[in-house]
């Protein structure tokens, strides 16, 4: 028996193993406050000393976690944020939640994750497990994580200090699948990780489910988001597909989804946003670029996905023109900027490419968004305008970019002049009329 890993074992099972979180970001805060919430103690560590901050005084910054879940935590002492990176020196349980976003070429920006495994690898010792859960291509954990843990101290994996890979897969705003319930995979280097690994998540968790190793792990993450994707990218081409043939898509998506077996239903929007779906699996196209092989469904979706929010800027343009008005000085309001309802996450958002082309044009844009107050994005900045109802009903065009639950949307469509309705928000049956332009 290897006695390291006993000890730690043991740690994990009285709940004495001190729990380090790497980036405390809407994957990072909610995990920090499940394994406080299971009797560890937490420390957060986190470079934003602006976030630590509010944490200190109890303050939740991320819409899932609530302020006085936190403070209840943070005044225990069970969950406390630095950002102080020596405080790994006493962590025996690690977890890596940093960004993974995209350079502006397209390939995957890995810079977070470099920093912060050589913080780890400053401080890394005897007896800690550590999983990375940033979402990022096959052969991460394996290949950059591991060199850099184990050149820098010696220790061995899966003897010494334990290793594994466990996607996030928390849908922020969310309240039936939370962090807690929703099941996890998890896959080690070695056996022993991936059994040390799910030990001390499954004290937090409600199912964990082990996978054979830390690259099935990875690709099991990415499989999932490509599916998103692909029939995200499906579904906006039918919706275009439907339109040259004067076919209402929202309508024949409801009837196919009345379908028992065999279909899952979709539905079109302005384009993808927010920091997975659209990243995610360009991260796998890269690494088979690598190898010599092209992910074709992947750059289909992507291509299609990234066209969407010109496609709505088209319709704007049209239907603009049908009224005798050029989109040049025209007044747009854009309601909603999240990238999904209910949500503040502005994060790759189609209205933002929206915002910027109807610019571009030379409209007058303005925009709605209750969750979001200000929005500066390349050389523009904008403040949401104070009231929906009085800026659509001054617009020459509305856009509905999401579809958040508290808009009045019926008041919305009494007021405005003229609406595309990219969401399909205002349910308007039949096809597009000469003041509602549908998707
Ligand atoms: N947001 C989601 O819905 C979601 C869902 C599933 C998976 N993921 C994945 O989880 C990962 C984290 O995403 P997120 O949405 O929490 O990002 P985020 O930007 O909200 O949070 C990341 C945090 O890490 C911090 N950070 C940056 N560098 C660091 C370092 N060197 N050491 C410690 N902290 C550092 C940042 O300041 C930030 O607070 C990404 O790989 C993402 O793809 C996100």
């Amino acid at each position: 028996m290897n006695s390291t890993r006993d000890t730690l074992e043991d740690k994990i099972l009285d709940r004495s193993a001190s729990v380090a979180i790497l980036g405390l970001g809407y994957v990072g805060l909610p995990l920090a406050t499940i394994f406080a919430e299971a009797g560890f103690n937490v420390i957060g560590v986190e470079p934003d000393s602006s976030k630590v901050e509010k944490l200190e005084r109890g303050e939740s910054y991320i819409q899932d976690v609530g302020s006085e879940q936190l403070a209840k935590l943070i005044q225990s002492g069970k969950l406390q944020a630095t950002t102080d990176f020596s405080v790994l020196a006493e962590a025996d349980a690690v977890s890596i939640c940093v960004p993974t976003p995209l350079r502006k070429t397209g390939d995957p920006d890995l810079s977070f994750i470099l920093v912060a495994t050589d913080e780890l690898a400053k401080y890394i010792h005897q007896g800690v497990v550590v999983v990375l859960e940033s979402t990022t291509y096959p052969g991460t954990t394996r290949e950059i994580l591991l060199p850099k843990l184990t050149e820098a101290s010696g220790l061995e994996v899966g003897k010494d200090f334990f290793l594994a890979f466990s996607p996030e897969r928390v849908d922020p705003g969310r309240t039936d699948w939370t962090t807690y319930n929703t099941p996890k995979v998890i896959g080690g280097i070695t056996p022993i990780c991936s059994e040390l690994a799910s030990l001390w998540y499954q004290q937090a968790l409600e199912t964990v489910v082990p996978v054979s190793s830390a690259e099935s792990a990875e690709m099991a993450k990415l499989l999932e988001n490509t599916f998103r994707m692909i029939n995200i990218g499906l579904v906006n081409e039918m919706a275009i597909m439907c339109d040259r043939l004067g076919l209402d898509v929202w309508e024949i998506i409801d009837a196919a989804a009345t379908k028992p077996f065999g279909y899952m239903k979709f539905t079109p929007g302005p384009g993808l946003g927010g920091h997975c779906i659209p990243i995610d699996p360009l991260y796998l196209s890269w690494k088979l670029r690598a190898l010599n092989y092209t992910a074709r469904f992947i750059e289909l979706a992507s291509e299609i996905n990234t066209g969407m929010p010109r496609y709505v800027v088209t319709k704007v343009q049209d239907a603009l023109n049908e009224q005798m008005k050029p989109l040049k000085g025209s007044r747009v309001l854009v309601i909603g900027a999240a990238y999904k309802p209910d949500v503040d996450d502005i994060r790759e958002s189609p209205a933002l490419d929206i915002i910027g082309l109807l610019r571009q044009k030379g409209a007058e844009v303005d925009y709605h968004d209750p969750f979001i107050p200000e929005i500066t994005h390349d050389d523009w900045i904008l403040k949401s305008v104070p009231d929906v109802i009085e800026g659509a009903s001054t617009a020459d065009c509305v856009v509905i970019v999401t579809n958040h639950t508290a808009y009045d949307y019926p008041r919305i469509l009494e007021e405005a002049q003229l609406i595309i309705d990219t969401r399909n928000a205002l349910q308007v049956g039949g096809r597009s009329n000469s003041r509602v332009v549908k998707l």
